[in-house]
Protein backbone atom coordinates (compact mmCIF):
# COMPACT_ATOMS: atom_id res chain seq x y z
CA UNK A 1 0.00 0.00 0.00
CA UNK A 2 1.24 3.30 -1.08
CA UNK A 3 -0.14 6.42 0.84
CA UNK A 4 2.18 9.07 -0.75
CA UNK A 5 3.72 8.29 -3.94
CA UNK A 6 6.52 10.60 -5.77
CA UNK A 7 6.56 11.14 -9.20
CA UNK A 8 9.18 11.77 -11.45
CA UNK A 9 9.35 12.97 -15.11
CA UNK A 10 11.84 13.92 -17.01
CA UNK A 11 11.31 12.28 -20.63
CA UNK A 12 11.63 15.44 -22.93
CA UNK A 13 11.99 18.93 -21.87
CA UNK A 14 10.01 19.86 -18.65
CA UNK A 15 11.32 18.75 -15.53
CA UNK A 16 8.89 17.76 -13.22
CA UNK A 17 7.64 16.59 -9.76
CA UNK A 18 4.82 16.03 -8.02
CA UNK A 19 3.09 14.10 -5.33
CA UNK A 20 0.18 12.28 -4.60
CA UNK A 21 -1.46 11.79 -0.94
CA UNK A 22 -4.02 9.55 0.52
CA UNK A 23 -5.56 7.13 -2.13
CA UNK A 24 -6.62 3.98 -1.14
CA UNK A 25 -8.47 0.55 -2.73
CA UNK A 26 -10.74 2.42 -5.43
CA UNK A 27 -10.22 5.60 -4.05
CA UNK A 28 -7.59 7.71 -5.83
CA UNK A 29 -5.01 9.79 -4.43
CA UNK A 30 -5.24 13.54 -4.06
CA UNK A 31 -2.20 15.91 -6.05
CA UNK A 32 -0.62 17.53 -2.71
CA UNK A 33 1.84 19.29 -5.18
CA UNK A 34 3.19 19.57 -9.12
CA UNK A 35 6.39 21.65 -9.83
CA UNK A 36 6.50 21.82 -13.36
CA UNK A 37 10.43 23.42 -14.74
CA UNK A 38 9.96 23.94 -18.59
CA UNK A 39 13.22 24.29 -20.48
CA UNK A 40 13.44 27.19 -22.11
CA UNK A 41 16.98 26.89 -23.71
CA UNK A 42 15.18 24.63 -26.52
CA UNK A 43 13.61 27.77 -27.97
CA UNK A 44 16.23 29.46 -29.60
CA UNK A 45 17.15 25.75 -31.30
CA UNK A 46 13.65 25.69 -32.68
CA UNK A 47 13.28 22.10 -31.34
CA UNK A 48 14.54 19.68 -28.37
CA UNK A 49 18.36 19.28 -28.26
CA UNK A 50 18.58 15.97 -26.42
CA UNK A 51 22.05 16.18 -24.94
CA UNK A 52 21.24 19.67 -23.51
CA UNK A 53 17.40 18.39 -22.84
CA UNK A 54 19.89 15.83 -20.26
CA UNK A 55 21.81 18.24 -18.81
CA UNK A 56 19.26 20.53 -17.82
CA UNK A 57 17.28 17.74 -16.27
CA UNK A 58 19.98 16.77 -14.12
CA UNK A 59 21.06 20.05 -13.16
CA UNK A 60 17.24 20.93 -12.01
CA UNK A 61 15.48 17.63 -10.67
CA UNK A 62 17.13 17.92 -7.10
CA UNK A 63 15.49 21.04 -6.55
CA UNK A 64 12.68 20.76 -8.32
CA UNK A 65 11.63 17.77 -5.95
CA UNK A 66 12.55 19.26 -3.27
CA UNK A 67 10.34 21.96 -4.16
CA UNK A 68 7.55 19.71 -4.74
CA UNK A 69 8.33 17.95 -1.27
CA UNK A 70 7.80 21.59 0.55
CA UNK A 71 5.15 22.52 -0.93
CA UNK A 72 3.25 19.17 -0.25
CA UNK A 73 4.01 20.12 3.44
CA UNK A 74 5.66 16.77 4.15
CA UNK A 75 9.06 14.88 5.15
CA UNK A 76 10.72 12.27 3.31
CA UNK A 77 10.14 9.94 5.87
CA UNK A 78 6.33 10.36 4.60
CA UNK A 79 7.24 9.64 1.08
CA UNK A 80 6.12 5.44 0.59
CA UNK A 81 7.26 5.00 -3.12
CA UNK A 82 9.01 6.96 -5.96
CA UNK A 83 6.83 6.84 -9.62
CA UNK A 84 9.64 7.63 -12.43
CA UNK A 85 9.06 7.75 -16.77
CA UNK A 86 10.98 4.93 -17.89
CA UNK A 87 10.24 5.59 -21.74
CA UNK A 88 8.78 6.52 -24.28
CA UNK A 89 11.13 9.52 -24.88
CA UNK A 90 14.79 10.74 -24.95
CA UNK A 91 17.09 8.22 -23.69
CA UNK A 92 19.49 10.45 -21.46
CA UNK A 93 16.64 12.50 -20.52
CA UNK A 94 14.76 9.57 -19.44
CA UNK A 95 18.17 8.33 -17.93
CA UNK A 96 18.65 11.36 -15.61
CA UNK A 97 14.90 10.75 -14.27
CA UNK A 98 15.51 6.75 -13.84
CA UNK A 99 19.41 6.98 -11.84
CA UNK A 100 18.12 9.74 -9.25
CA UNK A 101 14.47 7.75 -8.82
CA UNK A 102 16.75 4.58 -8.02
CA UNK A 103 19.39 5.95 -5.77
CA UNK A 104 16.37 7.80 -3.77
CA UNK A 105 13.95 4.77 -3.46
CA UNK A 106 17.32 2.89 -2.42
CA UNK A 107 18.61 4.91 -0.37
CA UNK A 108 15.40 5.18 1.64
CA UNK A 109 14.26 1.98 1.04
CA UNK A 110 10.98 2.57 -0.40
CA UNK A 111 9.12 0.79 -3.04
CA UNK A 112 10.46 2.04 -6.77
CA UNK A 113 7.87 1.59 -10.14
CA UNK A 114 8.75 2.78 -13.87
CA UNK A 115 6.12 4.28 -15.35
CA UNK A 116 5.07 4.40 -19.13
CA UNK A 117 4.92 8.19 -20.06
CA UNK A 118 1.73 7.55 -22.39
CA UNK A 119 -0.13 5.35 -19.68
CA UNK A 120 0.61 8.56 -17.61
CA UNK A 121 -1.14 10.56 -20.39
CA UNK A 122 -3.89 8.25 -19.77
CA UNK A 123 -4.17 8.52 -16.10
CA UNK A 124 -3.30 12.71 -16.37
CA UNK A 125 -7.51 13.38 -16.37
CA UNK A 126 -8.37 11.57 -13.28
CA UNK A 127 -6.10 13.78 -11.47
CA UNK A 128 -8.73 16.70 -11.22
CA UNK A 129 -11.43 13.84 -12.40
CA UNK A 130 -11.73 11.24 -9.91
CA UNK A 131 -14.59 9.54 -11.07
CA UNK A 132 -13.21 9.17 -14.83
CA UNK A 133 -12.16 5.02 -15.49
CA UNK A 134 -12.84 3.02 -18.01
CA UNK A 135 -14.84 1.57 -20.53
CA UNK A 136 -13.46 4.44 -22.85
CA UNK A 137 -11.99 5.20 -25.81
CA UNK A 138 -8.61 7.76 -25.84
CA UNK A 139 -6.90 9.86 -28.55
CA UNK A 140 -3.09 10.63 -27.21
CA UNK A 141 -1.90 13.13 -29.14
CA UNK A 142 1.40 14.87 -28.87
CA UNK A 143 4.85 15.55 -29.90
CA UNK A 144 5.70 11.75 -30.35
CA UNK A 145 2.50 10.03 -30.81
CA UNK A 146 -1.01 10.16 -32.35
CA UNK A 147 -2.60 6.95 -30.81
CA UNK A 148 -6.52 6.32 -30.99
CA UNK A 149 -7.02 3.30 -28.43
CA UNK A 150 -9.50 1.39 -26.77
CA UNK A 151 -9.43 1.14 -23.09
CA UNK A 152 -11.74 -1.60 -21.72
CA UNK A 153 -9.77 -1.60 -18.47
CA UNK A 154 -6.59 0.34 -16.79
CA UNK A 155 -4.07 -1.56 -18.09
CA UNK A 156 -5.75 -3.38 -20.87
CA UNK A 157 -5.52 -0.90 -24.08
CA UNK A 158 -6.15 -1.84 -27.71
CA UNK A 159 -4.83 0.04 -30.74
CA UNK A 160 -7.42 1.71 -33.11
CA UNK A 161 -5.02 3.11 -35.08
CA UNK A 162 -2.03 5.39 -34.91
CA UNK A 163 0.00 7.67 -37.46
CA UNK A 164 1.90 7.10 -40.69
CA UNK A 165 4.18 9.30 -40.45
CA UNK A 166 4.35 12.73 -38.47
CA UNK A 167 2.64 12.51 -35.00
CA UNK A 168 -0.04 15.61 -34.59
CA UNK A 169 1.61 17.47 -32.13
CA UNK A 170 5.12 17.24 -34.44
CA UNK A 171 3.16 18.48 -37.12
CA UNK A 172 2.31 21.68 -35.96
CA UNK A 173 5.81 22.33 -34.31
CA UNK A 174 7.23 21.58 -37.96
CA UNK A 175 3.79 24.04 -39.57
CA UNK A 176 4.99 26.44 -36.82
CA UNK A 177 8.56 26.59 -38.33
CA UNK A 178 7.42 27.26 -41.46
CA UNK A 179 5.35 30.03 -40.52
CA UNK A 180 8.37 31.60 -38.57
CA UNK A 181 6.82 30.80 -35.15
CA UNK A 182 8.62 30.01 -32.03
CA UNK A 183 8.81 26.50 -30.48
CA UNK A 184 7.16 24.90 -29.50
CA UNK A 185 4.64 25.67 -32.29
CA UNK A 186 1.07 24.41 -31.05
CA UNK A 187 0.49 26.78 -28.41
CA UNK A 188 1.55 29.70 -30.99
CA UNK A 189 -0.67 28.31 -34.03
CA UNK A 190 -3.50 27.91 -31.78
CA UNK A 191 -3.20 31.94 -30.63
CA UNK A 192 -2.46 32.59 -34.56
CA UNK A 193 -5.24 30.99 -36.22
CA UNK A 194 -7.93 32.07 -33.28
CA UNK A 195 -6.90 35.45 -35.54
CA UNK A 196 -7.50 33.91 -38.88
CA UNK A 197 -9.97 33.60 -42.01
CA UNK A 198 -11.32 30.44 -41.54
CA UNK A 199 -12.39 30.44 -45.26
CA UNK A 200 -9.09 31.56 -47.31
CA UNK A 201 -7.61 28.17 -47.49
CA UNK A 202 -8.52 24.77 -47.05
CA UNK A 203 -5.61 22.53 -46.46
CA UNK A 204 -6.46 18.41 -47.22
CA UNK A 205 -7.73 15.81 -44.83
CA UNK A 206 -5.63 13.06 -45.38
CA UNK A 207 -7.32 10.04 -44.80
CA UNK A 208 -9.86 11.53 -42.92
CA UNK A 209 -12.75 9.35 -44.23
CA UNK A 210 -11.20 5.91 -44.39
CA UNK A 211 -10.76 3.75 -41.11
CA UNK A 212 -8.86 4.93 -37.96
CA UNK A 213 -5.41 6.06 -39.08
CA UNK A 214 -3.66 9.18 -39.12
CA UNK A 215 -1.16 10.72 -41.32
CA UNK A 216 0.27 14.48 -41.35
CA UNK A 217 3.42 14.63 -43.64
CA UNK A 218 0.76 15.39 -46.76
CA UNK A 219 -0.80 18.22 -44.40
CA UNK A 220 2.54 19.43 -43.76
CA UNK A 221 4.06 19.86 -47.11
CA UNK A 222 0.61 21.48 -48.44
CA UNK A 223 0.72 24.13 -45.87
CA UNK A 224 4.58 24.43 -47.03
CA UNK A 225 3.37 25.01 -50.66
CA UNK A 226 1.13 27.54 -49.90
CA UNK A 227 3.68 29.08 -47.89
CA UNK A 228 5.81 29.25 -50.81
CA UNK A 229 2.94 30.41 -53.04
CA UNK A 230 2.02 33.47 -50.53
CA UNK A 231 3.40 37.26 -51.90
CA UNK A 232 2.58 38.52 -48.55
CA UNK A 233 3.47 35.77 -45.51
CA UNK A 234 2.82 38.49 -43.06
CA UNK A 235 -0.61 39.13 -44.31
CA UNK A 236 -1.19 35.50 -45.04
CA UNK A 237 0.27 33.50 -41.50
CA UNK A 238 -2.90 33.70 -39.26
CA UNK A 239 -4.94 32.17 -41.97
CA UNK A 240 -2.86 29.70 -42.82
CA UNK A 241 -2.67 29.05 -39.46
CA UNK A 242 -6.32 28.60 -38.79
CA UNK A 243 -6.62 26.63 -42.04
CA UNK A 244 -3.62 24.04 -40.93
CA UNK A 245 -5.29 23.98 -37.68
CA UNK A 246 -8.73 23.37 -38.79
CA UNK A 247 -7.44 20.22 -40.75
CA UNK A 248 -5.87 18.57 -38.21
CA UNK A 249 -8.31 19.35 -35.92
CA UNK A 250 -11.07 17.73 -38.41
CA UNK A 251 -8.80 14.56 -39.00
CA UNK A 252 -8.21 14.10 -34.97
CA UNK A 253 -12.28 14.55 -34.25
CA UNK A 254 -13.89 12.74 -37.24
CA UNK A 255 -11.26 9.44 -36.51
CA UNK A 256 -12.39 9.71 -32.01
CA UNK A 257 -15.96 10.13 -33.32
CA UNK A 258 -15.69 6.87 -35.82
CA UNK A 259 -13.88 5.35 -32.77
CA UNK A 260 -16.73 6.02 -30.12
CA UNK A 261 -18.71 4.58 -32.89
CA UNK A 262 -17.01 1.18 -33.12
CA UNK A 263 -16.52 0.99 -29.41
CA UNK A 264 -19.73 1.70 -28.63
CA UNK A 265 -18.02 4.00 -25.56
CA UNK A 266 -19.66 6.86 -24.09
CA UNK A 267 -16.31 8.34 -22.71
CA UNK A 268 -14.14 10.07 -25.19
CA UNK A 269 -10.30 11.10 -23.19
CA UNK A 270 -8.08 13.42 -24.73
CA UNK A 271 -4.69 13.38 -23.68
CA UNK A 272 -1.01 14.65 -24.42
CA UNK A 273 0.20 18.35 -25.44
CA UNK A 274 -1.99 18.77 -28.43
CA UNK A 275 -5.01 18.02 -25.86
CA UNK A 276 -3.76 21.21 -24.29
CA UNK A 277 -5.92 23.10 -27.09
CA UNK A 278 -9.07 24.47 -26.70
CA UNK A 279 -9.85 24.53 -30.42
CA UNK A 280 -9.38 20.44 -30.04
CA UNK A 281 -11.74 20.13 -26.75
CA UNK A 282 -14.17 22.41 -27.90
CA UNK A 283 -14.56 20.31 -31.69
CA UNK A 284 -14.51 17.32 -29.77
CA UNK A 285 -17.19 18.36 -27.36
CA UNK A 286 -19.65 19.53 -30.07
CA UNK A 287 -18.98 16.90 -32.56
CA UNK A 288 -19.09 14.24 -29.61
CA UNK A 289 -22.08 15.72 -28.32
CA UNK A 290 -25.13 13.39 -27.65
CA UNK A 291 -22.73 10.33 -28.67
CA UNK A 292 -19.80 10.53 -25.61
CA UNK A 293 -19.01 12.86 -23.00
CA UNK A 294 -15.43 14.41 -23.50
CA UNK A 295 -12.78 14.17 -20.63
CA UNK A 296 -10.01 16.53 -20.77
CA UNK A 297 -7.39 17.34 -17.98
CA UNK A 298 -6.51 20.98 -17.53
CA UNK A 299 -3.40 22.19 -20.15
CA UNK A 300 -0.78 21.62 -16.65
CA UNK A 301 -1.71 18.11 -16.39
CA UNK A 302 -1.81 17.31 -20.17
CA UNK A 303 1.78 18.77 -21.16
CA UNK A 304 4.44 16.68 -19.52
CA UNK A 305 4.06 16.70 -15.68
CA UNK A 306 4.66 14.17 -12.77
CA UNK A 307 1.68 14.01 -11.51
CA UNK A 308 0.31 11.77 -13.94
CA UNK A 309 2.99 9.81 -13.79
CA UNK A 310 2.85 9.42 -9.96
CA UNK A 311 -1.18 8.71 -10.93
CA UNK A 312 0.04 5.56 -13.18
CA UNK A 313 2.74 4.46 -10.82
CA UNK A 314 0.10 4.71 -7.99
CA UNK A 315 -2.08 2.47 -9.93
CA UNK A 316 0.52 -0.18 -10.96
CA UNK A 317 1.93 -0.25 -7.12
CA UNK A 318 -2.11 -0.86 -6.19
CA UNK A 319 -1.75 -3.75 -8.42
CA UNK A 320 1.35 -5.40 -6.29
CA UNK A 321 3.81 -3.96 -8.69
CA UNK A 322 7.29 -2.99 -8.34
CA UNK A 323 10.28 -2.45 -10.27
CA UNK A 324 13.37 -3.41 -9.28
CA UNK A 325 16.83 -2.05 -9.12
CA UNK A 326 17.57 -3.29 -12.99
CA UNK A 327 14.70 -0.70 -13.80
CA UNK A 328 16.25 1.39 -16.75
CA UNK A 329 15.43 4.20 -19.67
CA UNK A 330 14.09 2.77 -22.92
CA UNK A 331 13.44 5.72 -25.43
CA UNK A 332 11.33 3.09 -27.05
CA UNK A 333 9.31 1.33 -24.51
CA UNK A 334 6.15 -0.15 -25.31
CA UNK A 335 2.75 0.88 -23.52
CA UNK A 336 2.15 -1.94 -21.21
CA UNK A 337 -0.79 -4.12 -21.89
CA UNK A 338 -0.99 -3.00 -25.36
CA UNK A 339 -2.66 -5.33 -28.21
CA UNK A 340 -1.89 -4.57 -32.07
CA UNK A 341 -4.71 -2.94 -33.99
CA UNK A 342 -7.66 -5.58 -35.57
CA UNK A 343 -9.31 -5.41 -38.66
CA UNK A 344 -13.30 -4.69 -38.70
CA UNK A 345 -15.44 -5.35 -36.71
CA UNK A 346 -13.57 -5.39 -33.72
CA UNK A 347 -13.25 -8.82 -31.86
CA UNK A 348 -14.71 -8.44 -28.45
CA UNK A 349 -12.28 -9.04 -25.60
CA UNK A 350 -11.32 -12.73 -24.56
CA UNK A 351 -13.01 -13.20 -21.53
CA UNK A 352 -10.51 -13.60 -18.52
CA UNK A 353 -10.36 -17.26 -17.34
O1 LIG B 1 2.86 15.55 -24.44
P1 LIG B 1 3.79 16.67 -24.76
O2 LIG B 1 3.91 17.81 -23.76
O3 LIG B 1 5.23 16.14 -25.02
C1 LIG B 1 5.45 14.90 -25.64
O4 LIG B 1 5.33 13.86 -24.93
O5 LIG B 1 5.67 14.92 -26.87
O6 LIG B 1 3.35 17.27 -26.18
C2 LIG B 1 4.04 18.35 -26.76
C3 LIG B 1 3.34 18.72 -28.08
C4 LIG B 1 4.13 19.73 -28.89
O7 LIG B 1 4.25 19.22 -30.20
C5 LIG B 1 3.26 20.98 -28.85
O8 LIG B 1 3.37 21.78 -30.03
C6 LIG B 1 1.88 20.39 -28.70
O9 LIG B 1 2.05 19.31 -27.82
N1 LIG B 1 0.92 21.37 -28.18
C7 LIG B 1 -0.14 21.84 -28.88
C8 LIG B 1 -0.76 22.81 -28.06
N2 LIG B 1 -0.06 22.90 -26.88
C9 LIG B 1 0.95 21.98 -26.98
N3 LIG B 1 -0.60 21.55 -30.10
C10 LIG B 1 -1.69 22.20 -30.54
N4 LIG B 1 -2.32 23.17 -29.83
C11 LIG B 1 -1.90 23.51 -28.58
N5 LIG B 1 -2.52 24.46 -27.89
ZN1 LIG C 1 4.05 13.65 -23.33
Amino acid sequence: MADVVLGIETSCDETSAALLVGGSGSRPPELASLVILSQDIHQVFGGVVPELASRAHLAALPAVIERARAEAGLSWSAVDAVAVTAGPGLVGALLVGVVYAKALAYARDRALIGVNHLEGHLFAPTVEDPELAPPFVALLVSGGHTLLLDVPAWGRYRLLGATRDDAAGEAFDKVATLLGLGFPGGPAIERLAATGDPGRFTFPRPMRDEGLEFSFSGLKTAVLYAVRASADLERDRADLARGFQDAVLDVLVTKLARAVDVTGHRVAVLGGGVACSRALSALAAERLSGLARVAVASPRLNADNAAMIARAGWWRLQQGERSDWRLDAQADLPLPGLVPSSPFPLPSWPKSS
